[in-house]
């Protein structure tokens, strides 16, 4: 494998940096000095909380995941014989590849296998594991917050590019964004690539609110951990036991939101900027669309895909979507 791990964002190495791309680090605190306060997403995801991440997928609440490998398990046949032969696949937001895998098992002939992934202690670790299962498949892995402008330093030349974004993470942008991020994904896989795609489906709001409020508090736990992440990385000050997770289903905009809400009127310190908070008053963490037939009709049109071929479960609880860019 190549072992060099490009970061698009990163240029300071020194002691003591902090490991955050500056762009991440500015969105964070132009988050927090708006007059609705929110956090990035991205910042979710230090080593913590990837592992958080990964526990609250394995919760009986927590549908999605095992929803969503239930139809890839079954399905990744379907999948492969439409992916074709000598293909590049690039795993967006790569995790701990476990998704992937299932193509990867059915695809032998694949040129390349790029994952992509914030966390890259994670990202290492499975290009590792990758290599040394496939010794004979390029592993080209790159650190990057794709949420963010970022390059592809060395994907093979004239290649069939298949892009695979599962997690139904597109349902945390909101559908403008979404649907320029999917046309940026449209891009890179033109003329003759694939997008796969992971989409939450709506479902009854007692079974959303359950999978985001899990009774053990592990989703609690990921989403305060987002300001240890800043404490360590931004030298911010909060107080942990000054905030409580809130998620709840909106269902005229048919999105899971997740907040943080200040239990006091206090003030934190971050990179040297002074955040005051009333009590009462949240952060916005995270939105999670859930799609339905119009809107995710809606979305595909606003970035120029079309439907191949639609993959769900029994219960029709999520989608694997197969999908084409329409031509120019
Ligand atoms: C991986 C981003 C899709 O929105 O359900 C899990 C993250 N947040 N529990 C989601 C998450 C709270 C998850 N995504």
């Amino acid at each position: 494998m190549n072992n060099t791990l490009p970061h698009s964002h990163h240029t300071s190495l020194e002691f003591g940096a902090s490991s955050l791309s500056d762009s991440l680090q500015s969105a964070a605190l132009s988050g927090l000095e708006n007059s609705s306060k929110t956090l990035p997403s991205a910042l979710f995801y230090d080593a913590v909380g990837a592992r958080l991440f990964e526990e609250i997928c394995k919760l009986p609440e927590y549908y999605p995941t095992r929803t969503e490998t239930a139809i890839l398990r079954q399905y990744a046949p379907a999948l492969a014989s439409r992916i074709g032969a000598d293909a590049v696949l690039i795993d967006y937001g790569s995790g701990s590849g476990e998704k992937a895998q299932f193509l990867l098992d059915q695809l032998p002939t694949l040129t390349a296998y790029v994952p992509l992934d914030v966390s890259r202690e994670q990202l290492m670790q499975l290009a590792a594991e990758r290599s040394a299962q496939h010794p004979l498949l390029q592993v080209l892995p790159i650190c990057a917050d794709y949420t963010e402008p970022f390059d592809f330093p060395y994907l093979p030349y004239q290649a069939r590019y298949i892009a695979f974004f599962p997690g139904s993470t597109v349902g945390n942008f909101h559908p403008p964004d979404a649907a320029d991020f999917l046309a940026q994904i449209r891009q890179t896989v033109m003329p003759d690539g694939k997008l796969i795609l992971g989409v939450d489906r709506r479902k009854n709001p007692d079974i959303l609110h359950a999978a985001y409020n899990d009774r053990l508090g592990l989703t609690a736990a990921f989403n305060l951990n987002i300001l240890r992440h800043l404490n360590r990385e931004m030298n911010a000050t909060f107080n942990i036991s000054h905030f409580r997770h809130l998620a709840f289903f909106n269902e005229e905009i048919s999105r899971i939101e997740m907040h943080l809400e200040s239990l006091v009127t206090h003030q934190v310190m971050i990179n040297d900027q002074l955040i005051h908070f009333d009590a009462g008053e949240t952060i916005r963490t995270e939105y999670s669309y859930k799609y339905n037939e119009e809107s995710l009709n809606t979305l595909l049109e606003a970035s120029g895909f079309q439907i191949d071929q639609l993959f769900t479960d029994r219960r029709e609880w999520f989608w694997i979507a197969l999908l084409n860019p329409i031509p120019d």
